[in-house]
């Protein structure tokens, strides 16, 4: 396989369409979730092939705990098996991994896991595995002006930067490029300051089933766009 010329640096994914794919299968929900999990592993992969150097991924969204209690237990658990079973692997293959998102409603011993692998791989530099869960960009803005205001920011020092810094993702350039499988249009809380000049890329195609190949049109796509950022086009 070519590999493309250009490529996001920073990639953001919403992983959507984990219940379709089961249900096409007669499965339950769950296992649409646990097939999306085998799914990241694939992508990690490519991302390290392609050469993209931080992947955000929306794993669970504040809006998510609305859903039916064994559902958000299934996903809990996911999170932990993930944690579990797959970061001796990430750690080995140089995975930074990141948080973004509340910790408050996890339990004690999940928030303990999410902290000490976020300490394990601080220091790792292949990739930045950011995950987003519960997670809002709303949510996201909230506590950034909490902490603002609690720091005793003086208003005139408020700006575009200070701001940055007090998002979940401060340090971070923003995402490049959101891809969301599954077929919706719409970013559903993720990343809202953050993608204000990504580019934006939706695939019918569920999660499970977003391979490499689906990734290689994702990253062509994006490499035939142009980013004017408000200017006019380049002569
Ligand atoms: C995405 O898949 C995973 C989460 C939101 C946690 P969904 O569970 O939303 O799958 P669909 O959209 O119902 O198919
Ligand atoms: C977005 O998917 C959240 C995640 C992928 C974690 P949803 O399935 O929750 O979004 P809506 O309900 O279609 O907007
Ligand atoms: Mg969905």
């Amino acid at each position: 396989m070519n590999l493309p010329e250009k490529v996001p640096y920073h990639l953001a994914v919403i992983m959507d369409g984990n219940g379709r794919w089961a249900k096409a299968r007669g499965l339950p929900r769950q296992a649409g979730h646990r097939a999306g999990v085998e799914n990241l592993r694939r992508v990690l992969r490519a991302c390290g092939e392609f050469g993209i150097k931080i992947l955000t991924i929306y794993a669970f969204s504040t809006e998510n705990w609305g859903r039916p209690a064994a559902e958000v237990r299934g996903l809990l658990n996911i999170l932990e098996m993930v944690i579990d079973r797959e970061l001796k692997q990430l750690n080995d293959n140089g995975v930074q991994l990141r948080h973004i998102g509340e910790l408050d409603g996890l339990s004690d011993m999940l928030q303990r896991k999410v902290c000490d692998a976020i300490e394990l791989t601080r220091n790792n530099d292949q990739l930045i595995l950011n995950v987003a869960f519960n997670y809002g960009g709303r949510q996201e803005l909230v506590q950034a002006i909490r902490r603002i205001i609690a720091d005793g920011v003086p208003p005139d020092d408020i700006d575009e930067t200070l701001i940055d810094y007090y998002l979940y993702t401060g340090g971070l350039p923003d995402p490049d490029l959101v891809v969301r499988t599954g077929g919706e249009m719409r970013l559903s809380n993720f990343l809202l300051w953050q993608a204000s000049y990504a580019e934006y890329y939706s695939t019918p195609t569920y999660w499970p089933d977003f391979d490499k190949d689906e990734m290689l049109k994702a990253i062509e796509y994006f490499g035939r766009r142009e980013r004017r950022f408000g200017l006019v086009p380049q002569p």
